[in-house]
């Protein structure tokens, strides 16, 4: 079986590394598309070294554009590839324009399609991946769900035929991970985070940066929390907060680059707390059993929420007090499955590859 996965953000290589590793094992061929969403060295070289994914296969280096220009590109780019490899399957991962590409990409030339983290709601249409998540679960063949609640969501959208349940496939990325900085924390922890206690905090989506007001307000919170609040700024947000003359650093606050895949394990497990707008980021805090505080009014994985292990934010000036909350009792819940997600993936690609009904390939 050929297996093209079209991946171009850094949440979408942690998905891809185990995937890359069953699909090896296994046999199979696989082929890695880099689409260039992200580029710079810290947002996506560094996820290619750590977690030993092969390099791409092709970039198609479509870079940082509007929704639409940078979407379009990265279909356009797809098209000669995927006619190139003709793969039984095409894989996509998340909710990034680099994902709707994908989609649209092995939608239009008929090629099977496989969406891995599928179903994944937070009933915020506003939110570009949220209306992605929508149009590429619409779009594809085989929906791999992480958690029942995604099924559920799926049930109701019509799409329960074309679902699995198979767990989640950063269980893995992030147990293997987990082990290597446990035996040696000094090794991967960063110097300027070595003086406790802190708080981590990551801000990048759209909704945050690009509402000037809004990222004033979220700015002057950390700043005023109790804790050291170590901020790792996005290029978007320090690109923004340069723009707007915001401070990075004042009060409580402190800023440094984004951090590699192991680095940011080692610093999550370090901190007393995290502070973030990421989706995956929240999942990732549970597994590690570390306190998470969410600056958005919704979230695609709810499961987060029980126990108070993940509290959501919407007002920034609501932050102080729900980060100095105590630290819930006993250990985090364990929703998102067992290592095997990437395997349960692989099996049900093999079982059904050649077996898709594939659409003619008109040039027209
Ligand atoms: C994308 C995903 C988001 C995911 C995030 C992970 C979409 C719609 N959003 O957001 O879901 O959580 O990746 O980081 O796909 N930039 C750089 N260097 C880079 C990449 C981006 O400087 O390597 C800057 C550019 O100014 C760019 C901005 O960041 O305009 C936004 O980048 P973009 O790829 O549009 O989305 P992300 O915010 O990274």
């Amino acid at each position: 079986m050929r297996v093209l996965s079209v991946a171009g953000a850094r949440p979408q290589f942690v998905k891809l590394a185990p995937v890359d590793q069953a699909l090896r094992h296994q046999g199979h061929e696989h082929v890695i598309v880099h689409t260039g969403q992200h580029y710079d060295p810290l947002l996506s070289q560094s996820f290619f070294e750590d977690l030993a994914i092969p390099a791409p296969a092709v970039n198609l280096g479509v870079g940082s554009r509007s929704h639409a220009a940078q979407t379009a590109g990265i279909v356009l780019g797809l098209e000669p590839v995927l006619d190139e490899y003709t793969p039984d399957w095409v894989l996509v991962y998340g909710d990034t324009n680099s994902a709707l590409a994908g989609a649209l990409a092995a939608s239009l030339r008929g090629y099977p399609l496989a969406h891995v983290e599928a179903g994944l709601r937070c009933f915020d249409r506003r939110m570009a991946e949220e209306r992605n998540r929508v149009l590429i679960d619409h779009a594809s063949d085989l929906l791999f769900a992480p958690t029942a609640t995604a099924v559920r969501n799926l049930q109701r959208e019509g799409l329960r035929p074309r679902a699995a349940l198979v767990g989640d496939v950063m269980v893995a990325t992030l147990a293997a991970t987990r082990e290597r900085v446990a035996a040696a924390p000094d090794r991967y922890l960063p110097a300027v985070l070595r003086t406790r206690p802190f708080l981590l905090a990551t801000v990048h989506r759209a909704e945050t940066t690009d509402d000037p007001r809004r990222l004033a307000a979220t700015l002057s919170a950390l700043a005023s929390c109790a804790l050291p609040v170590k901020l790792l700024a996005h290029p978007r947000l320090a690109d923004r907060a340069r723009a707007l003359s915001l401070p990075l650093a004042a009060g409580a606050l402190e800023t440094s680059e984004p951090l590699a895949y192991q680095s940011m394990i080692a610093a999550m497990l370090a901190a007393r707390g995290l502070i973030t707008d990421s989706g995956g980021l929240q999942k990732e805090a549970l597994m590690l059993g570390v306190v998470c505080t969410t600056l958005r009014a919704r979230t695609e994985w709810p499961e987060t929420l029980h126990g108070g292990w993940n509290v959501l934010v919407p007002e920034p000036r609501d932050l102080a007090a729900a980060v100095a909350r105590p630290r819930p009792a006993g250990d985090p819940p364990q929703p998102f499955g067992d290592t095997g997600a990437a395997r349960r993936i692989v099996a049900a690609l093999a079982g059904r590859a050649r077996a898709e009904p594939t659409a003619v390939r008109g040039s027209a």
